[in-house]
C-alpha cells in the first residue's frame, strides 16, 4: 500500500519538547494524512485496510475523505 499526498511546505519544521506526547515521545506522521503535520494525530488508522500493491488517494489528503485507488505499485519497475 501507498498513498499520494500533496505537500505544500517548502522547508523544515523544528520539533521541541512541546511536541512530546504524554509518554515523552514525539510521534512523527509517516502516512501523510495527519492534520497536525509533522506530528501524528491518529489519522493513520484510516490506512489499516489498505491492500498491498495499491496506490490510494484520499480526497483533500484527509483521512475522512473519500478514498480512491489510483494505481498499482510495480515492484519490477527499475529506473
Ligand atoms: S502516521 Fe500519519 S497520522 Fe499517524
Amino acid at each position: 500500500m501507498a498513498r499520494e499526498i500533496t505537500h505544500e511546505e517548502r522547508g523544515p519544521f523544528v520539533l521541541d519538547e512541546s511536541d512530546q506526547g504524554d509518554d515523552g515521545l514525539i510521534y512523527v506522521c509517516r502516512c501523510g494524512l495527519s492534520d497536525s503535520k509533522p506530528l501524528c494525530d491518529g489519522s493513520h488508522n484510516a490506512t489499516a485496510d489498505e491492500k498491498e500493491g495499491v496506490v490510494y488517494k484520499y480526497a483533500n489528503d484527509d483521512a475522512d475523505g473519500e478514498r480512491s485507488e489510483i494505481g498499482e505499485i510495480d515492484d519490477d519497475c527499475e529506473e
